[in-house]
């Protein structure tokens, strides 16, 4: 027989997250626990169908009217229109002017990736392969593969941590942005910033606007956990609809797996600001082109779950209290856990614990420090082995 032509395909390692859960799934040892992928648990450790999710699957399974054809290519509109208006506010004057778009995505990765290809195609004239995009560093480590993946080779990283006070690096990050070719993209976390758990303060936010503004860059906004964050949709969109205010065009990437603990539903949404109806048309006409070579058009379980959701007042207010449930108990283990490191005089301090928000937690424990799955450790041939991240729920 000859060789098989797959022979020289290399075998490639892992995606860490996943091969992590993998691990904690086989392993029998009963005191497990997973500090990996971001995804919510109760107080027993289980995952979390949100009782209104619960109550919104059984009104679609007895809805009659409702079927299984084909959704148009960029999605159930109702979905679409209460997503952006979650994240540009129900009094956004975008939305009002008719300057506002969006695309259903297979999660906020697909509403990333959607986003990019476009950009890659036809971002500030058309072939951006050499347009460089910003990175924070650290991120969450798709951004880059997403970017790359959609042909852009120019992946950059700004400051953003600074490791020795355990916070935002602003002036590094301002730097970056003053030195950044005009019309560089750049990938902001909206809110409740992965892996770090540290954001930009509304001042901070507005020194980062202005700097963007006045250099032409172009804000791409990742909201994976609105709500998350504080507890409040509004607060943790601050950012976005601050930029939206300044005038800026702007895409921004939404993820209803964690608001929604519609992780394996893969709903997303990608929001697109621009300056007028008729730029956002043309947009959307070459959105739509993407998406029909990349999943032809999404699936409706999750868009439909959300978007009766977020269209009935009354299941609209459950659903903030679910999300509050959740940012509650969030921030409840981040103080327990604090006061009991506290407690037992662990050394060093642990006040970033509390500072920090969000799902995430970077702890600035390192290898020596910390015995992590080796899975979670950069390799210490292509990556510092100091300020591992550590996650949490
Ligand atoms: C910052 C960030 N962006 C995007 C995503 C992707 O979300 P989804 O699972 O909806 O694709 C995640 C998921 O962990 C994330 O942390």
């Amino acid at each position: 027989m000859a060789a098989s032509i797959f022979a020289a395909v290399p075998l490639s390692p892992p995606v860490a997250v996943f091969k992590l859960t993998a691990d904690f799934r086989e392993d029998s040892d009963s005191r497990k626990v997973n500090l990996g992928v971001g995804a919510y648990r109760t107080d027993e450790g289980q995952p979390w169908v949100l009782p209104v999710v619960k109550k919104v699957e059984q009104m679609i399974a007895n809805d009659n009217s409702l079927n299984h054809e084909y959704l148009p290519i960029l999605g159930l509109p109702e979905f679409r229109a209460n997503a952006s208006r979650i994240a540009l506010g129900d009094d956004s004057p975008a939305i009002k002017e008719k300057r506002v778009g969006s695309v259903q995505s297979l999660g906020g990765t697909g509403a990333l990736r959607i986003g990019a290809e476009f950009l890659r195609r036809w971002y500030n004239g058309n072939n951006n392969t050499a347009t460089p995009v910003y990175v924070s560093a650290p991120s969450w480590e798709n951004h880059n593969s997403v970017f790359m993946d959609a042909g852009f080779k120019d992946i950059r990283t700004y400051h953003y941590w600074d490791a020795a006070k355990r916070g935002l690096d602003l002036q590094g990050l301002l730097g970056d942005m003053e030195h950044a070719p005009e019309f560089s993209i750049f990938i902001l976390h909206a809110c409740a910033h992965n892996p770090t758990g540290t954001d930009p303060t509304p001042e901070q936010w507005k020194q980062i606007a202005a700097v963007m503004k006045r250099r032409s860059l172009f804000p791409f906004f990742d909201s994976a956990y609105q709500g998350f964050a504080s507890g409040s949709l509004e607060k943790d969109a601050w950012a976005v609809r601050y930029f939206v205010s300044e005038g800026f065009e702007l895409f921004c990437a939404q993820s209803f797996s964690k608001n929604f603990g519609l992780y394996n539903e893969r709903v997303g949404n990608l929001t697109v600001v621009g300056k007028d109806a008729d730029n956002v048309q043309r947009v959307l006409s070459q959105m739509e082109k993407i998406v029909r070579t990349t999943w032809s058009n999404p699936p409706s379980q999750g868009a439909r779950i959300v978007a009766t959701t977020l269209s009935s007042p009354q299941l609209f207010d459950e659903w903030k209290g679910n999300v509050k449930t959740m940012a509650d108990r969030v921030l409840l283990m981040r103080s327990e856990l604090r006061s009991r490191l506290e407690a037992l005089g662990t050394p060093g301090t642990w006040n970033h614990i509390t500072e920090q928000i969000g799902m995430f937690s970077f702890t600035g424990l390192n290898r020596n420090r910390l015995l992590v799955s080796p899975h979670l450790l950069p390799d210490p041939s292509t990556g510092p082995a100091s300020n591992s991240p550590c996650f949490w729920h």
